[in-house]
């Protein structure tokens, strides 16, 4: 009985505990027991926790702090590969991959191209620095195009390449392929497309007159249609556009040097050859001339195409602009050189520098009086990244205003390759502009910007990647 009793009063006694230690019903916040918060003051001061957290907030802040400006101080400026080439051994092949055509050795990671393209990349820690863009570049497989892609993947954007292939090569891209942050589409840009992206660099036209004369139509379509889809899609994505115009849209000039003021003098109909010319030509030769005998006229192979197709693709731009709000640029770039041109496009460097390795005399066309400025391509890729990240619409001209005429530009590739090199006079091609010079004050001031590379330095920079491409070229045909 007694026992029982015992036995009960410690039940009792149990059931008065019971409130204090029973779990609680469930909820999905619990209760923090007010004693953990001092609990957890303590336990951050036993051992000398506290401090060890203060030091390690210090070194942690006292990195991210430092970090931008020594990644300046680094190799990976976008200037810096460029000027070492020059200093190193006076050419650009073993610079940045962008002036390189020493595809062999930068197809790999490993090499030493790579290592400074990709070495930005690698040390700038995810979400600090410069925020990475996904740019499109079209024509990316183009002499131009290559290069902006060079620089623009060396910096540590995204890069996607829409090019047809008509006068683009795979070989100019080919060190980039497997470059995760790279991409090629094989894409005419006449054709819509969607992507994602911040900027658009639109290149994609032919640009020496033998390759836009070839198929006038295909030039005018490729700067409007293919213009017209671009800005579509910037005004889709809401990505900032850049058209490359052309000094080309100045015409034959009446005002010397042209500023961006200036309206041009361009012919939008070609040539055309009087009736009494036609029957004499349809008479004598094919049946497609007197085909065009019988619309009454013949239209002799002209620029307009392209001169008007991009005097429209800046009409355009600036429509997409002041209506849909597309954030535009503008760049009417004047005649640029470098490797990865086109052997034989005609263009009057690319020529004389062909063949005056080919030992064949320099082709002049007219008196050779005729001038031009020649600017080096990474002078023109700096002014394009500049002008696509500046705050100004443009239009803006990047070119080189060193003037040369044919004569004294022949007479540069003479002494560079072959002083017993020779030239030949031909008769001038139809609508040729006696007058190219840009003047390039509005670029200066707003840009910043102005060309660094005289002829003289930038040519020998050319002939490496000549000289290796005839070479193959040779080897090809088995000489
Ligand atoms: N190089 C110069 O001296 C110069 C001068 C003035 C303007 N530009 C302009 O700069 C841009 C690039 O010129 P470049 O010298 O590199 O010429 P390029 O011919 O080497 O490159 C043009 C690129 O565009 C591509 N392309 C052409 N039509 C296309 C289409 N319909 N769809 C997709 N891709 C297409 C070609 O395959 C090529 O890769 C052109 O817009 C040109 O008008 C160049």
């Amino acid at each position: 009985m007694k026992q029982l009793h015992k036995q009960s009063s410690m039940n009792h006694r149990r059931d008065e505990e019971t409130p204090s230690t029973q779990t609680p019903p469930y909820s999905p916040k619990s209760l923090k027991h007010p004693k953990s918060i001092p609990r957890s003051i303590n336990y951050l001061f036993k051992e000398q926790r506290l401090l060890f957290i203060l030091i390690g907030i210090l070194i942690g802040s006292t990195f991210f702090i430092l970090q931008p400006s020594l990644s300046r101080l680094g190799p990976t400026d976008a200037h810096s590969p460029i000027r070492r080439s020059f200093s190193k051994d006076n050419t650009v092949s073993s610079g940045v991959s962008v002036f390189s055509d020493n595809h062999d050795s930068s197809a790999s990671f490993s090499s030493g191209t790579n290592r400074a393209v990709y070495g930005k990349v690698g040390r700038v820690p995810v979400g600090i620095g410069r925020r990475r863009m996904r740019v499109v570049v079209t024509g990316g497989a183009g002499f131009v195009g290559s290069h902006l892609v060079d620089k623009l993947i060396a910096r540590g954007d995204e890069v996607i390449v829409l090019d047809n292939f008509f006068t683009g090569r795979k070989d100019n891209l080919v060190h980039l392929f497997g470059n995760p942050m790279f991409e090629l589409i094989r894409h005419d840009v006449v054709e819509p497309i969607l992507l994602e992206v911040d900027q658009i660099y639109h290149l994609a036209c032919p640009a020496s007159p033998v390759h836009y004369k070839y198929n006038p139509v295909k030039t005018i379509k490729t700067n409007v249609m293919g213009t017209l889809n671009m800005l579509g899609l910037a005004k889709r994505v809401g990505a900032r556009f850049l058209l490359t115009s052309t000094s080309e849209v100045y015409g034959d000039p009446l005002q010397h040097p042209q500023k961006e003021t200036y309206w041009g003098n361009v012919n939008p109909i070609g040539k055309v050859a009087s009736a009494t010319t036609i029957i004499c030509f349809g008479c004598l030769f094919s049946y497609s001339c007197r085909l065009l005998l019988s619309f009454g006229l013949i239209w002799l192979g002209e620029r307009s195409c392209y001169d008007e197709g991009k005097r429209t693709a800046e009409t355009l731009a600036m429509d997409y602009h002041r209506g849909a709000g597309v954030e535009v640029r503008i760049a009417r770039i004047f005649n640029t050189y470098g490797p990865r041109m086109c052997l034989d496009d005609g263009r009057v460097v690319s020529n004389f520098v062909a063949q005056a390795i080919r030992k064949l005399p320099m082709t002049v066309y007219g008196d050779g009086k005729q001038t031009r400025s020649f600017q080096y391509v990474s002078d023109l890729v700096d002014g394009l990244v500049a002008l696509m990240d500046g705050e100004h619409i443009g239009p803006f001209n990047l070119g080189n205003p060193g003037e040369f005429t044919m004569l004294e530009l022949s007479e540069v590739v003479k002494e560079t390759i072959d002083p017993s090199a020779t030239v030949e006079f031909r008769p001038n091609t139809a609508d040729d502009p006696h007058m190219r010079k840009p003047d390039i004050s509005k670029a200066k001031e707003l840009l910043n910007w102005e060309p660094k590379i005289s002829l003289r330095e930038g040519l020998p920079l050319m002939v490496g990647d000549f000289r290796q491409r005839i070479l193959n070229e040779d080897e090809g045909k088995g000489a």
